[in-house]
């Protein structure tokens, strides 16, 4: 890590001491509690630098979501709307040689060091920018909140969140992770630890924040996007105000869309099945089984039994449900 000078990195070094630490499942060997959130620890810096330092321009688009419950897919899908006029050849899309995360960076990690370049390196991205956030509403860089720019955020059923992430971050190479068994990570999930966790407030941010501002943020379920794509990739048109819409081969337009960021066909692409993303996670990882329901295969009967109360219990009165597949 390069820091700007001596000074800075002790303040660095002293807030991430400052702050309760445990282990859990995340993109660091520990996570801290940082603003009511589990902060991996590499990125304690990286966030702070982000609310200070970022500036939302109105154009610019946010892909949100807690970790494992489909970024990967919908960065593809915003960076391609979002650039359709761009880009608007799907034989030689960009997403073709680049992986999603290249593509459609999160500033909190990226500005976890060299800030001074990170932060010239994302003003000169061309515009419309489109980015990516693990961070809980309540965290966002006031400019982000404020400006006109739009949210789109996407969680998944807690049940396959939890298996995706288990596969996850225990492949991840981390320097002296502790190491945790399924059941250990498990209550730990359970408890709201989880890199960018508790996994239940940060959606329920989102989602309350999606019902008083629609024009902000739209909110997207994994699973409703799965179940009927080309319906939920049409209101992610529509929220963007893409000029998709207003083409006559519309439905010819979203259906490449579609195709072009399929799991299958991602998975299958050189450019993602090999080599890294900033050193920790192979972009292989990205992409496993990318189907509904998968928890059936790792949990116990007392596990579901457990995960249910906790979904019934945290979310009761929200509005928000899950239709949990088997
Ligand atoms: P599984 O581990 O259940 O297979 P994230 O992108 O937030 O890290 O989420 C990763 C999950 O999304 C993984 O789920 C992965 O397989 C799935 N995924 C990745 N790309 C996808 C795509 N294009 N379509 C559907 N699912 C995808």
């Amino acid at each position: 890590m390069a820091f700007a000078n001596h000074e800075q990195a002790n303040e660095e070094n002293d807030l991430t001491l400052s702050l309760p630490k445990e282990s859990g499942l995340g993109a660091a060997p520990y996570l801290h509690l940082f603003q009511d959130f589990w902060c991996p620890s590499y990125y304690v810096q990286g966030v702070n630098n982000f609310q200070k330092h970022f500036h939302a321009k109105d154009s610019d688009v946010f892909v949100a979501s807690f970790p494992k419950s489909g970024t990967t897919w919908l960065k593809a899908l915003a960076f391609v709307i979002v650039n359709h006029q761009r880009f608007s050849s799907f034989d030689h899309h960009p997403l073709l040689s680049s992986n999603p995360h290249q593509l459609v960076p999160f500033p909190e990690f990226i500005l976890s060091h060299d800030l001074h370049d990170k932060i010239l390196s994302l003003s000169n991205m061309s515009e419309p920018r489109v980015l990516g956030t693990h961070l809980p509403f309540p965290s966002l860089p006031e400019s982000i909140t404020k400006s006109n720019c739009k949210i789109i955020y996407i969680c998944r059923n807690p049940f396959d969140t939890f298996v995706s992430a288990w596969e996850f971050f225990t492949k991840m190479k981390l320097v002296s992770s502790p190491a945790l068994t399924f059941e250990e990570a498990f209550e730990k999930y359970c408890n709201g630890i989880m890199g960018f966790g508790p996994w239940w407030s940060h959606m329920l941010g989102y989602w309350k924040e999606s019902i008083t501002r629609p024009d902000k943020i739209l909110f997207l379920k994994y699973e409703d996007l799965k179940e009927d794509t080309a319906f939920h990739v049409k209101r992610i048109v529509e929220f963007l105000d893409s000029p998709i819409t207003q083409g006559g081969d519309s439905n010819a337009v979203i259906e490449n869309i579609i195709n072009v960021c399929g799991f299958e066909k991602m998975k299958d692409l050189e450019v993602n099945k090999s080599g890294d993303i900033d050193n920790i996670a192979e972009k292989k990882n990205f992409f496993r089984k990318g189907k509904i329901g998968d928890w059936i295969n790792y949990f116990s009967p007392s596990m579901m039994e457990k995960l249910s109360k906790i979904i019934e219990e945290k979310l009761s009165g929200s509005g928000l449900s899950f239709k949990v597949h088997s």
